[in-house]
């Protein structure tokens, strides 16, 4: 009789043998070949496993499913690349997912996964492959299934009364293909009110839209609004922040991303502004257990400067140095560090530093894929 272990390993050494005749003697075998020699039978023919078929519960889990179009779509291309490649257990899946170095050229692995990309048929989702690092400030176009706790604090060595510590809980929810849902928790403590006592002063329900994708030219851009609002007795006015968002793959390891939006008090305008920001991030590795350094520019035009010595700049800058740092082997959990240094108006702050735990839910609970 044969155990689990030894059926998945002769599933794979009958691969393994027809594979490496067929594959190395023709470099250029067709994807859909490579698909049907390779990972049909356990993918399913047209790739979408059958669950009454007696092998796949011998093999005690579904194989992922290419036909599913939320799924199909949301993956980055990359990330399947080193899941082929390295095989299931070297981002977290299981060992099941055998690796193909050995069979398959980086080219190959790269056919088959185009091919696979297009077993879940016209579908009108935003392709995961926009979906870049989250940057600080500025706004990501792509719609996520995400959680993100982000911690800022503020230090002004000069004026104690300015220092804050700030934490926001963000939840992100897809819904259709091209939209989202967010809402923000956030609860401070300013050491000028309250005696430093922390206050959750604000509930920021969101909705952004995919207006525009194109992926031949990896380019992707959003519109959005989200509403401030203030829960606080001796609160500022409610917000309403309306954004566009683009983002654009530069070339292999480099994006860029960009946000103009304008913070508009609701009782007065005027004491609003308007913001433009845009990061670049560098992603020099497959691995999810990664840095992805990034710099990220923010310009912010107050639409009344004021007057008299406080008459604050045109634009006010700010500096933002920072760093995608990927924690588990799947790459769904990471930690983003960054510190933002004013340019000019100093006396705002000296610096503020930025602590973003994410979680993107969509991949995995929190606990999987260590
Ligand atoms: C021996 C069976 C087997 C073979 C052969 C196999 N796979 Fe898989 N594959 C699996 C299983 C099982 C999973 C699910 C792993 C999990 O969810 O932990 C999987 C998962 C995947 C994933 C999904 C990763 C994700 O993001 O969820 C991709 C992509 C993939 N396989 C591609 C391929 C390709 C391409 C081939 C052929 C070159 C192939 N597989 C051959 C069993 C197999």
């Amino acid at each position: 009789m044969f155990k689990k272990n030894n059926f998945y390993n002769l599933i794979f050494l009958v691969i393994l043998a027809s594979a490496f005749s067929l594959a190395h003697a023709a470099e250029n075998i067709s994807a859909k070949e490579i698909y049907q020699n390779n990972c049909a039978a356990c993918h399913g023919s047209i790739g979408k496993p059958d669950p009454d078929n007696p092998m796949f519960n011998e093999l005690g889990l579904l194989p992922a499913n290419f036909t599913d179009p939320l799924f199909s779509s949301r993956e980055p291309s990359k990330d399947w690349f080193l899941v082929v490649k390295e095989g299931g257990a070297a981002k977290g899946f299981s060992k099941i997912m055998p690796a193909f170095k050995e069979i398959l050229s980086d080219l190959q692995i790269k056919k088959v996964i185009s091919y696979i990309k297009t077993l879940a048929g016209d579908h009108g989702y935003p392709s995961g492959d926009m979906n870049f690092v989250l940057p600080i400030r500025t706004k990501k176009a792509f719609p996520e299934d995400e959680v993100v706790w982000k911690l800022r604090f503020q230090d002004n060595i000069n004026n104690k009364n300015r220092n804050q510590v700030r934490n926001v809980l963000e939840i992100e929810k897809r819904i259709f293909k091209n939209t989202q849902l967010s809402l923000e928790l956030s609860h401070s403590i300013d050491d000028g009110i309250d005696n430093g006592h922390g206050n959750f002063d604000q509930i920021e329900p969101g909705i952004k839209q995919v207006i525009y994708e194109n992926v031949s030219q990896q380019f992707i851009a959003s519109v959005g609004t989200l509403l401030a609002i203030k829960t606080e007795e001796r609160a500022a006015s409610d917000e309403v922040i309306p954004y566009i968002a683009v983002a654009k793959r530069l070339t292999k390891t480099l994006t860029m991303q960009g946000t103009a939006r304008s913070t508009l008090p609701l009782d007065k305008f005027s004491e609003g502004n308007v913001e433009l920001s845009s990061v670049v991030h560098w992603s020099p590795s497959l691995w999810p257990r990664s840095f992805k350094p990034g710099l990220e520019l923010v310009a912010s035009f107050p639409i009344d400067r004021g007057a008299g010595s406080s008459r604050k700049s045109f634009a006010q800058l700010s500096l933002i140095p920072q760093t995608q740092i990927g924690l588990n082997k799947r790459g769904h959990i990471m930690l983003n560090l960054g510190a933002e240094i004013p340019l000019n108006d100093t006396e705002r702050y000296d610096y503020r530093g930025y602590a973003y735990l994410i979680w993107d839910f969509a991949d995995g609970g929190l606990f999987d894929g260590w």
